[in-house]
């Protein structure tokens, strides 16, 4: 309720460095469907069917059933909704260093948010499993799969962490640098089902920062959560932003 949103902003003022963890629950109100909510992707695709060794294995296949999936996703361009731009705000006006996101679809930076880490990688690139090259996502779409390096005629992945893949050391390394220095967390729309991103928050918690959850279902650490909204993130943020503007 409204108190609570003042409370939650409040705890986000005091905070020296308070951070922002999203997951796919940010971007439903661009038309990008999350993962595990009710319509989610894997209520239509087998998470199975795009795991590293899938890719490994069946390189063609994989990448025929991840062009339908990146159609379905992302079709001819999504825009980033209130959320992503009330979290832009919210890092211009000093309240968040910055976001910490499991999302690939660039959405923050495109909504102005200027410190962005990308746990996940980024949909639009793709890269060379032998010289390490990236290029855009459209080096993908040639009709011959699966599609292959310009520079070296590897085989091309999409610049995104799989199901049994490492997450990039540097994006890892800074985002576990952000969520150790920080005193307090805003998660929004995460499930928080998936590790190692969800031990950042979770680590945090059990340090002491303070956690503040907006998610329209409860999430893996709402019972830890000093203030948890079941609440639509296009509606929240803009209100925890109005409210953050008194501080
Ligand atoms: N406002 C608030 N919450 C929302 C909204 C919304 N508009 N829309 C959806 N949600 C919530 C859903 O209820 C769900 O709990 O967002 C959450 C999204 O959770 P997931 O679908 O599990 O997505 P995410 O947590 O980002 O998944 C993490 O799993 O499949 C992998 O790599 C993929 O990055 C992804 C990771
Ligand atoms: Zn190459």
């Amino acid at each position: 309720d409204e108190d609570e949103l003042r409370f939650a902003a409040g705890a986000l003022a005091d905070a020296e460095r308070a951070v922002a963890m999203t997951g796919a629950g940010v971007s439903t109100a661009s038309g990008i469907p999350d993962f595990r909510g009710p319509d989610g992707v894997w209520t239509r695709y087998d998470a199975e069917d795009f795991h590293i060794s899938r890719f490994e294995a069946d390189p063609e296949g994989f990448w025929d059933d991840r062009i339908a999936l990146v159609e379905e996703l992302y079709g001819d361009g999504r825009e980033p909704n209130r959320a992503h731009e009330a979290l832009a705000a919210l890092e211009r006006e000093g309240h968040i260093e910055g976001v910490i996101t499991q999302n690939v679809d660039g959405l923050h930076q495109a909504a102005g948010s200027d410190r962005v880490v990308e746990l996940h990688g980024n949909g639009e690139r793709v890269a060379c499993v032998d010289c390490g090259a990236t290029d855009g996502l459209d080096a993908a779409r040639a009709d011959d799969l699966p599609p292959r390096c310009r520079r070296c005629g590897g085989l091309l992945k999409p610049d995104v962490v799989l199901f049994g893949e490492q997450l990039p050391d540097y994006a890892w390394y800074q985002a576990h640098a952000m969520a150790q220095r920080a005193d307090a967390v805003l998660v929004v729309g995460s499930s928080l089902s998936v590790e190692p991103a969800a031990s950042l928050p979770r680590e945090a918690a059990a340090r002491g920062a303070t956690l503040v959850v907006v998610n329209r279902e409860r999430t893996a650490l709402s019972g830890r959560a000093e203030y948890d909204f079941r609440a639509d993130a296009t509606e929240a943020l803009p209100r925890i932003r109005d409210a953050l503007a008194d501080y």
